[in-house]
């Protein structure tokens, strides 16, 4: 046994005899009260919660970021209740604390996992000044409906990106010793399944069968617990019948007894008692013996458990074995995280907020997030010969709040780089601009200050549009049935255009957008998300040139809303479309009989593809991808294979290119996407040059779940594509031998 492995089993079975120790000395309501997370948000917590820490009867609180409020909350509970069990703080840090990084979905744009982690640390960095220990984030639900609200928060469409970034965010989070000052606890939510949420509706009920779930909606989670993620969240949502905080399936079959985590879960707010909303229980009581029977072992904002769990136990319903377990669980990440040893904060020993390095970080990350959709006649960037003079239009040139999205309690928006203020800064000086707001928000109507925006535009070079949405219009319960850009944009935009000016949106959103009724009217698209506080230098340097966009989709832009979801890993279909015979709506003659347009997986009026497929994203180098090649046309169960292909920018300037590994199993015992992602690597590349990305693939890395819920590589044939995007065509194969 190595020192280091050594080492950590010795320090994990010094945790599990204290937390013996602890759980021997405890009486049954203390216990209760460490499963009790309580809601510290109004006012001064100390005055309404410090009877109840005295007594032991608090594990954690939420939604409090005072530092000394917090200190004080803790000292109530170390120095005055019986055993001294310190709090876990709970907050949501989702994409930042006080510097805002890109909403998750943005960042998972950047295909970068040292830019989501860097994120992350940063984060928790800043979160730890405020006595903050524990993260709820990552979010990592799939997310195949842009209706949906809280794709925001999520890492996209892809189970592998999901996994890998999701991973990162963990790991940023929680850095390399989970006791260090600014290391908070992460928590992988919410388990599992909430992105299918029926019709893109907040909280409404998703229906996944066991083989899609496992396959799809359950990787990321693993990849989280094997970076050793400290904690779980429930969902709110019903998986075919049985919400997830009733879910003995998900939280004890899955997590524990096949996956081995040994951190805690926590439900969500309230969720407990929502069992019986959802109509699964009578009352809370039962409720509490439902959750606390499925796995969940700390409710979070409810007051089922305390109310309940006593009595329940008394009447042999619920055995001090389930209590003492779920309390060991929890009492072992408190262990781990060394709150016992350091309860307290001194934020002296912090970095500051919002540093240069901090904002440096925010920067990049906005800067590798964005996506250039579209780019007619190299129109971006915006060249110093061609362009003297720039209009700045739209509701979101200069919103200093609506640029960090969703789940930003501790941003400022006084911090935030807006792109005007940053166009001006590195423009200002040889471009001559222009600013017309012309919509107080993304909603507003046609009024007379469309006529504004457009004779600026007559009378400038380029007209660079900020479109989009604000922040409200995205995050949880902020789903939306129509996903085109709101209010009057799309008319703003046919305006502006018919000036002749050259035309470029920069669009802020928190998912993808609907854009068919712009996209013709428009020379380029760069789609930025919500890109946090320094969303503005990172656009500028776009527009200038002093970078390139890098960022590709983490998720299916659909042409209209009727395709949702589209995703780009579906399955093949029994009638898959055929380019042929697809006529679309307006093709078909009058009379055309039944059979006429063929038998196929399309709609009339949309076809079978999107309007930007995942993984796509343009650059203002030009490359090229050749030679697709294997080491070897066959591999044995156990091998591993290397796929290859060159990639040369023939370009003029250097950039960064993500290039994305896809493969297919045509033949299984279920049926398999028609492609999945496998691996992708951010290269840089010089003009001129060529370099050779390798991936190297073990034949583990194509194992699915088969028909009896077992994880099976079938020996085959396997077909395997690398590109740019999820739509390229280079393409090889090889066979995994019987
Ligand atoms: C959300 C969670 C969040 C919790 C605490 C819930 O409404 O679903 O994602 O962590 O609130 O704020």
């Amino acid at each position: 046994m190595s020192a280091t492995i050594a080492e950590s089993r010795r320090e994990s079975d010094d945790i599990e005899q204290r937390v013996e120790t602890l759980l021997e000395q405890m009486t049954l309501v203390e216990k209760i009260g460490q499963m009790s997370q309580l809601n510290a948000s109004d006012g001064h917590a100390p005055d309404y919660l410090g009877d109840a820490l005295r007594a032991g009867k608090v594990g954690s609180v939420l939604n409090v970021a005072d530092v000394e409020i917090i200190n004080e909350l803790q000292r109530i509970a170390v120095e005055e209740s019986r055993l001294g069990i310190p709090l876990i703080v709970g907050r949501d840090v989702i994409h930042g604390f006080r510097t805002i990084m890109p909403i998750p979905l943005g960042q998972a744009a950047s295909f970068n996992p040292d830019i989501v982690r860097d994120g992350a640390r940063v984060a928790a960095l800043e979160a730890a000044t405020a006595g903050i220990n524990w993260t709820f984030a990552p979010m990592i639900d799939i997310s195949r409906d842009a209706r949906w609200g809280r794709i925001a928060e999520s890492l996209g469409e892809d189970p592998y990106l999901t996994g890998v970034l999701g991973a990162a965010m963990v790991q940023g989070f929680q850095g390399d010793d989970l006791t260090a000052a600014g290391t908070i606890a992460a928590c992988a939510k919410h388990f599992a399944g909430y992105g299918a949420s029926e019709a893109g509706r907040d909280y409404s009920v998703t229906n996944i069968p066991e083989n899609e779930l496992r396959n799809v909606y359950l990787e990321p989670f693993k990849a989280a617990v094997d970076v050793g993620v400290t904690t779980f969240m429930t969902s709110f949502s019903d998986l075919d019948g049985v919400p997830a905080t009733g879910n003995e399936f998900l939280l004890r079959q899955v997590l524990r007894d096949e996956w081995g985590f040994d951190g805690f879960v926590v439900s969500d707010w309230d969720s407990v008692r929502q069992l019986q909303v959802h109509g699964l229980t009578e009352n809370d009581r039962e409720s509490a013996h439902m959750a606390v029977t499925a796995g969940v072992d700390m409710e979070m904002a409810g007051d089922a458990y305390v109310s309940h769990l006593e009595s329940l136990v008394e009447d042999g319903r619920v055995s001090v074995d389930t209590i003492d377990t779920r309390v060991a669980n929890i009492l072992r990440i408190k262990f781990k995280l060394g709150l016992f040893e350091n309860p307290y904060t001194d934020p002296s020993r912090l970095p500051p907020l919002a540093s240069d390095e901090a904002l440096e970080t925010a920067r990049k990350a906005a800067l590798q997030s964005v996506v250039m959709l579209k780019n007619d006649g190299d129109v971006l960037p915006l060249s110093k010969d061609r362009v003297s003079s720039l209009a700045v239009i739209g509701p979101l040139a200069d919103a200093p709040y609506e640029q960090l999205g969703t789940w930003i309690f501790d941003g400022e928006p006084e911090l935030s780089v807006t792109p005007l203020a940053a166009i001006r800064d590195q423009l200002g000086d040889k471009v001559s601009i222009r600013f017309v707001r012309a919509m107080e928000t993304s909603r507003s109507k046609v009024s007379p200050a469309f006529d504004e925006a457009v004779d600026a535009a007559r009378e400038s070079d380029v007209a660079v549009l900020f479109l989009g949405e604000e922040s409200i219009l995205s995050g949880e319960a902020h789903s939306r049935a129509d996903i085109d850009l709101p209010g009057d944009q799309a008319e703003l935009v046919r305006r502006v255009k018919a000036t002749g000016t050259t035309v470029v949106a920069v669009i802020l959103a928190g998912r993808p957008l609907t854009l068919s009724n712009i996209v013709d009217h428009v020379d380029a698209i760069l789609f930025a998300w919500h890109p946090g506080t320094m969303g503005g230098p990172a656009i500028a340097d776009l527009l200038s040139g002093v970078e390139s966009p890098s960022g590709k989709l983490p998720a299916t832009f659909p042409r209209m809303v009727g395709q949702v979801p589209i995703y780009y890993n579906h399955k093949n279909t029994g009638k898959p479309p055929i380019p042929e015979t697809t006529v679309l709506i307006d093709d078909i003659p009058v009379g055309a009989r039944q059979t006429s347009v063929g038998n196929t997986a399309y709609h009339l009026d949309a076809g079978y593809k999107p309007l930007f497929p995942f993984g796509y994203g343009l650059s203002y180098a030009k490359y090229r991808y050749d030679n697709i090649r294997v080491s070897a046309d066959e591999i044995g169960l156990g091998d591993t294979i290397t796929i290859s292909a060159d990639l040369s920018n023939d370009g003029e300037v250097a950039a960064d290119e993500v290039v994305q590994l896809y493969i297919r199993d045509p033949v299984a015992n279920v049926t398999r996407p028609v492609r999945e992602l496998k691996g992708f690597q951010r290269v840089r590349v010089e003009p001129g040059q060529t370099v050779t990305v390798d991936f190297k693939v073990h034949t583990d890395d194509l194992a699915f779940y088969g028909r009896d819920a077992q994880l099976i590589t079938e020996p085959g044939e396997f077909h395997v594509w690398i590109g740019g995007s999820s739509e390229t065509e280079l393409r090889t194969g090889f066979r995994i031998a019987e």
